[in-house]
């Protein structure tokens, strides 16, 4: 029997709550695709910081790096927010994008037919919206030298970050995108600030140059503000986003809305020898610990783990399915419950998707 070791590493927060569901869905995959998954949990983030100092323990970067595949909840929260720099959950999560070479961050956003009315926009303006935000996720503003804070003796500081890009890193990322675009509707927007920075003329005549290759998908340059606002005004007109890392930060956290919630949003991140899989959401602490965090995200994150990471594309299909199917049930998470719909848990959503899998697979 073919077997793989997934690191689960839950984190704080809400991750806690809902990377246990992801994992029943994949083992109720496993029995009936005849494969075997070792799950081997590890600590990261504050959980990590509290335990044992460090947001990314050693011997959690090197389970990761044996492992097939990366389960992530989320890391941070209130409780750590005063920390100093090195020493913020969040380290946790960036040290493993750069130490695993994960420099390519796929963030589907799909508006669900059932819950076109989650959104807060108007129907007119999700409905059918379907797209990609690919977020390069190992250089620019996060990673850039110099940094660091300068203090003068009048009280007085100055703090510089960078926005720095190489040829190859706007590459790689590009030719992902445009494998992606290609698989998809075959729309690719590439969105930078290339009216104002220097590092996003680079950036356009990167991926100009790459889509010389791929002559078959249609190539826009968007600028970032405009994008912002097309993404609420007009998101059907997007297929394919490519940007840089903290435009990608920024603008997949608006695309969510578009999705109802960002409760129903998974992301992949890939790129080095091993992917990571994370729901975009976050620890969400104001809801953290009552058991009522939509897993949706996190389940559909073990989906893009099944089809990128192991290459079982069916089942990761079929887990798709499962979801829908829950939804279109009736099912809903507080997040997702319109005005006088009834809220389920998180236990009894993931309940109820694994009910729906068992019944696809019997
Ligand atoms: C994300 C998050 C992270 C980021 C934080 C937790 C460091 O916002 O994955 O979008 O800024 O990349
Ligand atoms: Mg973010």
């Amino acid at each position: 029997m073919t077997s793989y070791r997934i690191a689960v590493l839950p984190g704080d927060g809400i991750g806690q709550e809902v990377i246990p569901e992801a994992v029943r869905v994949l083992k109720t995959v496993a029995k009936s695709a005849g494969v075997g998954f070792e799950f081997e949990e590890a600590l990261v983030g504050g959980a990590a910081l509290d335990a044992t100092g460090a947001p990314l323990p050693p011997r959690t970067l090197a389970l990761c790096r044996e492992s097939h595949a990366i389960l992530f909840g989320a890391v941070g929260g209130p409780r750590w927010d005063d920390a100093p720099h090195e020493q913020r959950p969040e380290r946790g999560l960036l040290g493993l994008r750069k130490e695993l070479d994960l420099y390519a961050n796929l963030r589907p956003a799909r508006c669900f037919p059932m819950l076109t009315d989650a959104s807060p926009l108007k129907r007119s303006v999700v409905e059918s919206t379907d797209l990609m935000v690919i977020r390069e996720l190992t250089g620019g503003l996060y990673f850039g030298e110099p940094r660091g804070v300068e203090r003068f003796a009048d009280g007085g500081a100055r703090a510089v970050n960078t926005m720095v890009y190489t040829t190859r890193e706007i590459e790689r990322v590009a030719r992902v995108a445009f494998d992606v675009a290609r698989k998809r509707r075959r729309r690719l927007a590439s969105v930078d600030k290339a009216n104002v920075l220097v590092v996003s003329q680079l950036w356009r005549e990167v991926v100009t140059g790459l889509g010389k290759e791929y002559p078959d998908v249609e190539l826009e340059h968007v600028l970032v503000d405009n994008c912002a606002m097309a993404l609420v005004h007009r998101p059907t007109r997007f297929d394919t986003i490519v940007t840089e890392n903290t435009f990608g930060d920024i603008l997949s956290d608006e695309a969510a809305i578009l999705a109802g919630s960002m409760g129903m949003l998974p992301s992949a991140s890939l790129g080095g020898t091993v992917g990571l899989y994370e729901p975009v959401h976050g620890t969400a602490p104001d809801i953290a610990g009552k058991g009522i965090a939509n897993p949706i995200a996190a389940v559909l994150s073990a989906a893009m783990l099944l089809r990128y990471s192991l290459n079982m594309v069916d089942h990761a299909d079929r887990v798709d399915t499962a979801v829908a199917r829950v939804l279109e049930g009736g099912q809903r998470t507080a997040d997702i419950a319109g005005p006088g719909e009834k809220a389920v848990g998180t236990r009894a959503m993931g309940d109820a998707i694994v009910g729906e899998l068992q019944a696809l697979y019997s």
